[in-house]
């Protein structure tokens, strides 16, 4: 029987998630927007003692997480879900909220998760191309229908690290009906140095039926452990908790991640190291006169000129891994995530060796 038999309608015209090459430990992995120095120093040392508790189910919702986290935010514990990976939070809104028919509001490119989520639920995805790089909030408010259920904002966007501003996100929010769930996508927000940036706290503490989530993966260095976080109004929350598992989170991660919220000094640290990083990459760029977007994650997509496959590999014999934009539609460009300063001069002086062999 053929695989097609098997498969639930639709399942087999989903496409595999290709995850940033990862190459060998001699190669420089600068395409799945990792933090360059590694995770909190407090975080593994608990990890490595929570490693001596690991036949012993762990915590089911990461309550401990949960009020501190809600400390964090100033938010109730209850206004917060944990999960395996901010990944698991995305599959589990598409299971809480969306009925099969229903249409999901996004951009495109942005973050694949929502549409094979979507697509996964037998919903329709309707992608409103990027203006200039950057969320067409006008064009996603004028999309939406009375079968839009969910809108996803990636602020900032990966793969192209520019942002809406929180005046842009009011004027989209006035015109989202309140049956519709806006979820803002907040993986990178802390990195962005705009006061600007829009956030979705300010319409959850509003009221608005709007989740937010966010991960331990980039900011805090854990995306090896597994962990992120919705938050929203209780009710939604409550709703989000039915499709939970029942233990997502193991007890190694969940020690990682309260360590970690413990930790500002990481924290700064990397906030330092990507600043530094952006100042160099920004200006690097602007001497070799190459066409980049604001890059307000941990990452830039810059335009190096070349068709992206063909880069991508020179790079990587010379030991540099980043991301081509080609899958993305952006077919002379590469998304590079910041690594330490050593890495990105050696990239910098990689990417210039391969753009004049051009
Ligand atoms: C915008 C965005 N959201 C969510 C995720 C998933 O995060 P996690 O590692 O917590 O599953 C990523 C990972 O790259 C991301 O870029």
């Amino acid at each position: 029987m053929s695989e097609k038999t098997l498969a639930r309608e639709g399942i087999m015209e989903l496409v595999l998630y290709i995850p940033g090459e990862s190459g060998d430990e001699n190669m420089v992995k600068l395409s799945s927007n990792e933090n360059a120095l590694g995770c909190s120093p407090m975080a593994q040392e608990a990890m490595g003692k929570a490693v001596s508790s690991v036949n012993e189910y762990p915590n089911p919702t990461s309550i401990e997480i949960r009020k501190e986290l809600a400390k964090l935010h100033g938010l109730d514990a209850a206004q917060i879900v944990v999960s395996n990976g901010c990944d698991h939070i995305l599959s589990m809104v598409a299971q809480a909220f969306l009925d099969e028919g229903e249409e999901v509001v996004a951009a495109s490119p942005t973050f694949a998760a929502y549409a094979t989520n979507t697509l996964i639920l037998g919903g329709k995805m309707v992608k409103v191309p990027l203006k200039e790089h950057t969320h067409d909030l006008e064009a996603m408010a004028a999309a939406i229908t009375e079968k839009t259920r969910l809108v996803y904002i990636c602020n900032p966007n990966n793969p192209t690290g520019t942002i809406v501003t929180q005046q842009q996100a009011d004027a989209f929010m006035e015109k989202v009906p309140q049956d519709c769930i806006v979820v803002f996508d907040e993986a990178y927000f802390e990195f962005s140095e705009d006061s600007d940036c829009a956030s979705g706290m300010k319409y959850l503490r509003e009221g608005r039926n709007v989740l937010v989530t966010k991960t331990f993966s980039k900011l805090y260095g854990l995306a090896g452990e597994r962990i992120g976080y919705a938050m929203g109004p209780v009710e939604l929350v409550n709703i989000l908790q039915r499709v939970a598992l029942p233990f997502p989170v193991g007890r190694v991660a969940q020690a990682g991640a309260l360590a970690a919220l413990k930790d500002r000094v990481f924290v700064e640290n990397t906030l330092k190291s990507n600043a530094e990083a952006r100042a160099f990459f920004y200006e690097s760029f602007d001497k070799m006169g190459i066409t980049y977007c604001p890059a307000h994650g941990n990452f830039i997509f810059a335009d190096l000129g070349y068709p992206a496959p063909e880069v991508f590999e020179r790079l990587k014999q010379k030991g540099y891994i980043v991301r081509p934009g080609h899958g993305w539609g952006y077919d002379t460009w590469q998304r590079i995530t910041f690594g330490t300063k050593e890495q990105n001069e050696g990239l910098m002086e990689a990417i210039k060796s391969v753009l004049e062999e051009f």
